[in-house]
């Protein structure tokens, strides 16, 4: 495409972009125009290498043929038809194909348009659940200190990132959370899972000491990616899991950025070799090109809600958009793909590469720890004095600028790219966000 022919704003005024620093942006944006493979490119032409697969999401790359057809193809045959006592046949395909690649036994498929709504979504059918077997005192829901679910009243009051919270009143009311998994005295430059930290998962006990048998699930992201890439210590994710089936619990994953390939397996729960009871996963669903989320469970929730509800609608909940024709046929075409260029074991291959590649950052300044796992990686810088965060935005500013785009959040800088990336491409994330450390050193 001609560059000239990209659109171009001629005001910033009117959109309130989200978790941005509007003012410091409308003075001196940054923008991307078009995408395609492992890179975006600027208004101007200018590309910027994708080290965080636009938000953790365009697993197969940018500008996928495939899907694009299947999404034009669609609009063209039928634009949108509610799935309220109707249905339309490319949603129950795409529900079928999530549910081959979900673990074995989550098989019921419920869409959303998010991961927000994936997370609501997961902890209202959790307490239908309870509800529905006769432990409608279970109203209590346990998330995790530094989870993030998203931007729902549930996801945010679940969640444990007191940032995201402090300008929103009261939450939810009986939620409890369980301590982060983080823990650099100990586990610092750990590569892959930690050894330390199985018994944080005991925490759950004294919850349950406190408040008996009124805990309907738990809520965890496998790896914890928001705040900044914390991988769960060996053991711990099996030990919840046995906690939660001795006493009642659900056990609920946040798979959002976990799914679909990004730890070298379909979903998170296989590479870790627990499955939880209920699952949530958005963005690589559709590789993100038209919204979707979904929330996998197991037939036991699904039979148990549905079979106890007396006759009628069994779920009083849903959304105008879930099982959108266009979203259901990116997400079959993604899926498809997904299979076809074994983007999980793409992964996997390289995994190695990038695991060393991250690492090799250890010695340059300022950097307190590194955390890998799958295609992700999390590099920790040593906050400025008083300034919390304002050393890794001037590391995102460089390497933006020299052609690298990284996340960060708070002074972590997190990668996650497109899982079709290829050797060069990690050495120029690294060698990019090395100068960028160094400079600001
Ligand atoms: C684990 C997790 N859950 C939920 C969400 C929210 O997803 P969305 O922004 O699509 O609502 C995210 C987004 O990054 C996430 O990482």
């Amino acid at each position: 495409m001609n560059e000239m022919s990209l659109p171009r704003p001629n005001n910033l005024d009117s959109f309130w972009m989200p978790y941005s620093d509007n003012r410091h942006f409308k003075g001196t944006p940054r923008m991307l125009a078009r995408a395609e493979g492992m890179s975006y490119y600027t208004p101007e032409g200018r590309e910027v290498l994708d080290g965080t697969a636009g938000l953790w999401c365009c697993n197969a790359g940018h500008g996928r043929r495939e899907i694009v057809e299947a999404i034009q193809k669609q609009a063209a045959i039928m634009d949108f038809a509610p799935t309220f006592q109707l249905g339309h046949p490319i949603a129950f395909e795409a529900a079928a194909r999530v549910a081959e690649m979900t673990p074995a036994g989550l098989d019921k498929v419920f869409f959303t348009n998010s991961g927000s709504e994936s997370a609501d979504t997961a902890l209202k059918i959790a307490l239908a659940y309870q509800k529905a077997r006769g432990q409608a005192q279970r109203v209590r829901l346990i998330g995790r200190e530094r989870g993030y679910h998203g931007v729902g009243f549930g996801g945010m009051s679940v969640g444990g990132i007191g940032g995201n919270r402090k300008q929103f009143g009261a939450m939810l009311p009986y939620v409890d959370h369980l301590p982060h998994t983080h823990d650099p005295a100990r586990n610092a430059f750990t590569k892959g899972q930690p050894e330390h930290g199985v018994e944080l998962a005991n925490h759950l006990m004294d919850l349950i000491a406190l408040h008996g048998d009124t805990i309907a699930a738990v809520m965890v992201e496998p790896v914890a990616g928001s705040t900044g890439v914390l991988v769960p210590p060996k053991g711990y994710l099996e030990r919840l899991r046995e906690i939660c089936d001795a006493n009642g619990i659900l056990l609920i994953y946040d798979e959002v950025i976990t799914g679909f390939g990004r730890l070298g397996t379909d979903f998170g729960a296989e590479r870790l070799g627990v499955t939880p009871d209920i699952m949530t996963m958005a963005k690589g669903l559709t590789n993100a090109a038209v919204p979707m989320g979904a929330v996998a469970t197991s037939n036991e929730v699904y039979d148990t809600v549905v079979n106890n509800a007396p006759a009628g609608i069994e779920l009083f909940h849903g959304y105008t958009y879930s099982g959108h024709p266009l979203a259901s046929a990116a997400a079959i075409a993604t899926l498809a793909l997904h299979r076809e260029e074994d983007l999980p074991g793409r992964a996997r291959a390289i995994e190695p590469y990038w695991q060393e590649a991250a690492h090799s950052l250890r010695s340059a300044p300022g950097v307190v720890d590194i955390r890998d796992f799958g295609l992700i990686a999390g590099i920790e810088l040593a906050p400025r004095e008083g300034k919390p965060g304002a050393r890794a935005m001037d590391v995102f500013r460089k390497c933006f600028d020299d052609g690298v785009l990284v996340r960060v959040t708070g002074d972590i800088v997190a990668l996650s790219p497109p899982l079709i990336i290829e050797k060069p491409h990690v050495d120029r994330i690294f060698g990019t966000l090395s100068d960028a450390i160094h400079a600001f050193a």
